[in-house]
């Protein structure tokens, strides 16, 4: 994000601190930053607490002595975007209401711009009548929501309305900036169908147990974000994810590779690219017990019984005959990666598999991936899941064109 200039604005809710976390992110990213705080966001955290990062205190009010004109005048013409977090319910209640009484609400109503809202709140508030209301109407008004996530909430609880990751906000921001640069041409994939599954799949031992991985669906979210702004029409079949979901996408939330491949095979029809990221389990319990499993039954050892889950890559590489015109695979090794790699770019029938080592780990926000095809190996640099991405669908919508290309001369 080097060279882009964002306002990064404070609303006052408990998730506050967790705005210095997502200053800290986007600096890290290479961009800079201003931030605004609304005069509640200022009982949570202070103004001096963001100097330490960006390099200035937070901007609490419309009459800041640092700016000879007017804050939000000059703030709005001089970044690339703007985005808020966290955004409390009743921020975007007047948000949707058109204020402009503090510097953060002043600024975001003079933007050109992306402008981002990361909701944060309690559960009941976040499903209220209202603010669902006002959400719907911020999306319509051209604003962007990243989030809320589901997760532990500061009142103890668990459910909707925890920030979502500052990762993903970064994601967010970045690539709603790169789609506000890309001039309407740069759209390649705008009329497409691309199906991408992301995540991990979970595998029921009995009600309360499952078999799964640590797959966090980061690079199969990435992907789908790129696709979106590229102009796709995006399937993502999402396992369950701790992050949000990219805006834009069609989702289809499952657990078990069963469900993953009955609603993969539901969308491959018209599908122009198909890109197996999720993490899918090779193999299930043979059975799901009904009720929970008690050790006072099974003695000092317990085994479970497995079996063979569907491989639904290799199934569609298999059966594609014509149809499905490019697909991709992944591949995640301990060792021996490429070798392993071309294995599976023959054992499934994919045209491309992408490469990475386990070692890297799992949840980060980079990567490091190897594009292994029968033509070359494309050795990516290390850099983040959004750029990698972008590169897995450069290389899809080539071969998407080289596959359109033969068919039209045959
Ligand atoms: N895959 C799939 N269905 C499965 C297992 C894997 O579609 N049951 C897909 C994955 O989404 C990925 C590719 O196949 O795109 C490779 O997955 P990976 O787990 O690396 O390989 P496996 O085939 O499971 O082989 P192994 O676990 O022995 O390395």
């Amino acid at each position: 994000m080097k060279g882009t200039k964002i306002v990064l604005g404070v609303g006052g809710g408990i998730a506050a601190y967790k705005a210095v976390m997502l200053a800290r992110e986007l600096g890290r990213r290479g961009a800079e930053l201003r931030v605004l705080l609304t005069p509640s966001a200022t009982r949570f955290i202070g103004a001096p607490t963001f100097g330490g990062i960006t390099g200035r205190a937070a901007i609490t009010d419309l009459w800041d002595p640092g700016y000879p004109g007017e804050v939000h005048v000059e703030l709005s013409e001089w970044a690339d975007a703007m985005v808020i977090a966290p955004a409390t319910a009743n921020l975007m209640a007047r948000v949707c209401a058109g204020m402009a009484d503090d510097v953060v609400l002043a600024t975001l109503s003079c933007m050109n711009g992306p402008r981002l809202l990361a909701p944060a709140m309690h559960e009941r508030m976040w499903l209220s009548p209202a603010t669902q209301r006002n959400a719907e109407r911020l999306q319509k008004d051209g604003m962007q929501l990243v989030g809320p996530v589901r997760g532990p909430l500061a009142s103890g609880e668990s459910g909707w309305g925890r920030l979502a990751g500052a990762e993903t906000i970064a994601d967010a921001v970045e690539q709603a900036i790169a789609t506000a640069r890309a001039p309407e041409q740069a759209r390649p994939l705008t009329g497409r169908h691309v199906v991408i599954s992301a995540g991990p799949t979970q595998e029921d031992i009995d009600p309360v147990r499952f078999i799964s991985n640590h797959s966090s669906g980061r690079m199969g979210f990435a992907l789908a974000r790129v696709a979106v702004a590229r102009g796709a029409r995006v399937s993502l079949v999402a396992g369950p994810t701790r992050i949000a979901p990219p805006e834009g996408a069609e989702l289809h939330s499952v657990r078990s590779a069963r469900d993953m491949q009955s609603a993969i095979e539901s969308l491959v029809g018209d599908c122009h690219i198909l890109i197996m990221s999720a993490a899918v389990a090779d193999y299930r319990p043979a059975e799901i017990a009904e009720q929970k499993l008690k050790k006072a039954d099974k003695g000092a050892e317990m085994r479970i019984e497995l079996v063979k889950n569907p491989d639904i890559l290799a199934g569609l590489g298999a059966a594609r005959k014509g149809a499905l015109p490019v697909l991709i695979g992944f591949a995640m090794e301990t060792h021996d990666v490429l070798n392993y790699a071309r294995g599976k770019l023959r054992s499934k029938g994919a045209d491309l598999i992408v490469a990475n080592e386990a070692a890297v780990g799992f949840g980060r926000d980079d990567t490091q991936v190897t594009l292994v095809s029968e033509e070359n190996d494309e050795v990516l640099p290390p850099g983040s899941k959004l750029e990698a991405a972008a590169r897995i669908l450069d290389c899809a919508a080539e071969r998407l064109e080289a596959a359109e290309a033969s068919t039209t001369k045959s």
